[in-house]
């Protein structure tokens, strides 16, 4: 049988996740490669074997025999190549965020279901072992009823700089960066309760930090000190229909001591941590038990959930699975971090 021809748009950092779990599936060849710098565009297709480049993703879009794409752009750019994309037949893989606001993300649903063809979202801590480890116990009510989680990612020194801290480009900063992970998969474990209400503070204290030295941190390629456009901190009180509730934090720059991650579910009948290590907290002839889950990653396990998260696409794909972050989910969590951004804007809590 011949291989699935697949391409991947925009050839950044995070291509390159993608396409080491694309060049590792047996069933796909990584067939074209667009940027639209050039240079970038070539070099990944040559570590890759990819047969085409392009600098315009319409003109790969064009061809017939490209069965499926990643889209691995800017945040601006996510809704107009993934409906480009759907249009011309093609299956999609997008990058979060699913795009920049609610408008966009409910054209890209439209899409969807006017072409027939499979969106999943790029909800990559979805598909870790540990999250689907933690999906069965809570399936199996090991939890009870979830009605309180809580999630940070706390960077002290770490806007990225480049398009991350460009508003236009990115759509915002830690929230839409960093809190679509923590947010989404927290709302995941819960079940995906109904949204009630949101009230979020944003800050801009701090801006990027670029005179501190002696510390490293990750710079996008294009990093200019000067320009930066995007919340520094934001946190956020997320209210269900169902009775539950969400606090999150998120920064790219903040005075803490450290960087911090944290993923914590709490139900009736026990608790868990996803992050910064899987555990479940349960009970037992009047004894509070702490139980480590005995896994090779005791934390997020980046490339292979990337594994997981392609092994799934090209799987749905084929009708063999059902994605597990459907567009639908993608825009949900499009209205839960716009709705973070609004309720700061006005001051006050924005009710759904
Ligand atoms: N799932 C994750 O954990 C994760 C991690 C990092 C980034 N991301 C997401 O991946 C996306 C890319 O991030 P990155 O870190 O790779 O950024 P990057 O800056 O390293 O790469 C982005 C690339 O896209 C190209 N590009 C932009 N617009 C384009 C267009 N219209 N057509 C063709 N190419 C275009 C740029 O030239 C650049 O080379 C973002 O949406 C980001 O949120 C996800």
């Amino acid at each position: 049988m011949s291989k699935l021809k697949i391409a991947v748009i925009g050839a950044g950092s995070i291509s390159d996740c993608h396409l080491q779990a694309y060049a590792s599936n047996p069933e796909v060849e990584i067939y074209a490669i667009c940027d639209l710098n050039e240079g970038r565009a070539q070099e990944m297709a040559k570590k890759y074997n990819a047969s085409k480049v392009f600098t315009d993703y319409k003109e790969l879009l064009a061809l017939p025999e490209i069965h499926s794409v990643s889209i691995c752009t800017w945040n601006n750019s996510h809704a107009e190549i993934s409906i480009a994309a759907l249009d011309a037949g093609k299956n999609v893989l997008c990058e979060k965020p699913l795009c920049q606001t609610v408008e966009e993300a409910l054209e890209v649903e439209k899409a969807v279901h006017r072409s027939g063809k499979l969106l999943q979202v790029g909800f990559v801590r979805r598909y870790s072992d540990n999250a689907q480890i933690l999906k069965k116990f809570i399936e199996e009510g090991e939890l009870g009823e979830i009605y309180y989680a809580k999630a940070s990612c706390l960077r002290r020194l770490g806007n990225p700089g480049g398009w991350f801290s460009d508003i236009e480009r990115s759509g915002g900063g830690p929230v839409i960066d960093l809190g679509v992970h923590i947010i989404d998969i927290c709302w995941y474990l819960m079940g995906k309760p109904k949204v009630k209400s949101v009230s979020a503070n944003l800050s801009h204290q701090l801006g990027n930090r670029s005179n501190i030295r002696n510390l490293s941190f990750y710079k996008a390629a294009d990093y200019d000190a000067k320009e930066n456009t995007v919340e520094d901190m934001a946190n956020a009180m997320i209210r269900f229909e169902n009775g539950a509730s969400l606090l999150v934090d998120v920064s790219f720059t903040l005075h803490a001591k450290q960087d911090e991650i944290s993923v914590k579910l709490y139900g009736d009948k026990g608790g868990a941590e996803l992050e910064p290590e899987i555990s479940i907290i349960g009970e037992k002839f009047d004894t509070i038990l702490n139980m480590t889950p005995q896994v090779d990653f005791k934390s997020f396990d980046f490339m292979g959930s990337f594994s997981n998260e392609i092994n799934h696409f090209i799987d749905s794909t084929l009708g063999r699975k059902e994605t597990l972050s459907p567009v639908e989910d993608g825009v949900e969590v499009m209205k839960i971090l716009c709705a973070i951004y609004e309720s700061a804007r006005q001051g006050r809590e924005i009710q759904f």
